[in-house]
């Protein structure tokens, strides 16, 4: 072999090399059969990427969709926003969540919520940042062009006005898309958008039956009812059913606001919702001060001078008194509002309070399309549409209950119960003594009676639920919290919910 045979071998040998070196480089690394010391598996040939594999299945259920997916989700407050980073795996036919990770922006003098911003949209856009550091960190890089995310914002963000508010959501939507891998939902999709009220019922619907297997997957037994309870309004979504022919009773959900239909995992819902705006525990309160002194000053009407003494209300614990600041309008002689001092009857009397709590409700409101719950309001009958289906109440119903040591699942019958031991006052908390820390509770908050009467009423006057109706309480299912926002972040799994992966970017 002469020196320039040998400097040409060499030299092929060389480039040939560098070939192979180029192609293993370029081959992805769960491809390359190296056993990954994280993954601790390395499933023959191929080894395991353990930030896109699962311990649950090897492979996806569905050839077009990936084994595990990441959903982000903004939730868009008035006090701060909050992220969820959900982590789905595709074992089944429906996805299963992995698991969620959560982080709040931190509070700041005036709120930390986008409005809190006012004419600053900027600003307001990057106070998303921290958020969006923890989807960083979580998602895996491999997953993050695909990876959707929303921001759904709550009605804090209408009181800016139409022009401020639509600024701030254009402002958001371009730093996500200019700064970060993950595609944004269209705008036609909900993608960065002010949430309507419904849609918030609809998507706890979703969660909460998704959570329990009885939607998106095989299983088709008959769905779970849902009762929220917020401080400024509550609402109810639940799947009426109609057996057709039966005695007088139409076959079909009326059409109207309350008609919800639904699309998800392959099936078709038609829903009943409805959010009834002024009925929250804290405006139910309001009005229920507002019903005692308003008899008050009727009985009452020349000689104002017992408003300096205490108001006997029934809807105080015996023993127990506040000081109440009851709204009575701009045009009142007395003040548009005035501090009273709401006390206690000398023994318990939740059946009067009861009374109070009804006429909130307004039963003999004019009713347009029958039959209707309180207020005016078209409802089915539960009796007749959702007679034995589960139903879930939260948020408030849970607070009030749960810490008296009702358990997960009891009848109004047992609520009302527990009513009137609340409102007789300690002469009867003598069975909460067993409950850690209810005394105290009851001790520290005389709206307790008030509060657990509304809520029974609500529900037995208001929806007509019968005194033998079993209902739920539950802060969380699986160890997942209820809410809106996995059920918001279920749809954007499909492609068709409005993204693409940005795989252009990243090439
Ligand atoms: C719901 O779907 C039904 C038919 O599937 C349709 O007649 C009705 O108008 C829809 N209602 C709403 C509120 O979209
Ligand atoms: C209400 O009046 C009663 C009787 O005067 C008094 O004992 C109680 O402390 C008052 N409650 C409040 C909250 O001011």
């Amino acid at each position: 072999m002469t020196p320039s045979q040998r400097a040409r071998y060499l030299k092929t040998g060389g480039i040939l090399a560098f070939i192979v070196l180029l192609l293993f480089l370029l081959t992805p690394s769960e491809k390359r059969g190296f056993s990954n010391i994280a993954g601790g598996y390395s499933g023959g040939q191929t080894a395991i990427d353990p930030t896109i594999s699962t311990d649950k299945c090897t492979k996806s259920y569905h050839p077009s969709k990936p084994l595990i997916q990441y959903a982000l989700m903004i939730d868009a407050g008035s006090t701060g926003s909050r992220i969820h980073v959900y982590r789905f795996n595709n074992c089944g036919p429906t996805p299963e969540l992995e698991n969620e990770i959560f982080k709040m922006t931190e509070p700041k003098a005036g709120g930390a919520g986008l409005s809190s911003y006012k004419a600053d949209a900027e600003g307001a856009a990057m106070s998303l940042d921290p958020l969006l550091e923890v989807a960083m960190h979580t998602v895996p890089d491999k997953l993050k062009p695909c990876s959707p995310i929303a921001v759904k914002a709550t009605a804090g963000l209408r009181l800016l006005g139409p022009e401020m508010s639509s600024k701030i959501l254009a402002a958001v939507r371009t730093r996500l898309e200019t700064v970060y891998p993950f595609p944004v939902v269209a705008d036609e999709k909900g993608g960065v958008q002010i949430m309507d009220g419904k849609d918030e019922g609809v998507y706890a619907w979703i969660t909460t039956n998704y959570l329990l297997g009885k939607i998106g997957g095989p299983d088709e037994t008959p769905t779970a009812a849902v009762f929220d309870l917020g401080g400024g309004s509550t609402q109810i979504v639940f799947q009426p059913t109609f057996k057709s022919p039966s005695g007088g009773m139409p076959d079909t959900l009326a059409e109207g606001d309350h008609k919800y239909n639904l699309s998800f995992g392959g099936r078709d819902f038609t829903l009943y919702q409805h959010s009834h705006l002024g009925y929250g525990l804290m405006s139910a309160r309001e009005a229920m001060h507002k019903i005692v002194l308003d008899a008050q000053l009727e009985e009452h009407p020349t000689d104002h001078t017992w408003l300096g003494e205490p108001i006997i209300n029934p809807c105080v614990a015996s023993g127990m008194s506040r000081e109440v600041e009851v709204k009575l309008g701009e045009s009142n002689p007395l003040g548009a509002s005035i501090k009273v001092n709401m006390t206690g009857p000398p023994e318990g009397s939740p059946a009067q309070c009861r009374g109070v709590a009804e006429k909130i409700l307004k039963k003999d409101a004019e009713c347009k399309l029958a039959p209707c719950s309180f207020n005016g309001v078209h409802q089915p009958s539960l009796d007749k549409t959702f007679s034995r289906e589960d139903v879930y109440i939260f948020s408030y119903f849970f607070d009030r209950t749960q810490p008296l040591g009702m358990p997960e699942s009891f009848t109004l019958k047992e609520l009302k119960d527990l009513t009137a031991k609340v409102c007789e006052g300690e002469s009867g908390w003598g069975i909460f003594g067993s409950v850690e820390g209810a005394l105290a509770e009851l001790k520290d908050r005389p709206e307790w009676c008030m509060d657990l009467n509304f809520m029974f009423t609500l529900l037995h006057t208001g929806y007509e639920m019968p005194m033998d109706r079993e209902v739920r309480i539950a802060k969380k299912i699986k160890g997942n919290e209820l809410g809106w926002c996995l059920g918001a972040s279920l749809p954007l799994l499909s492609q068709e919910s409005g993204w693409k992966c940005r795989i252009k970017e990243i090439s």
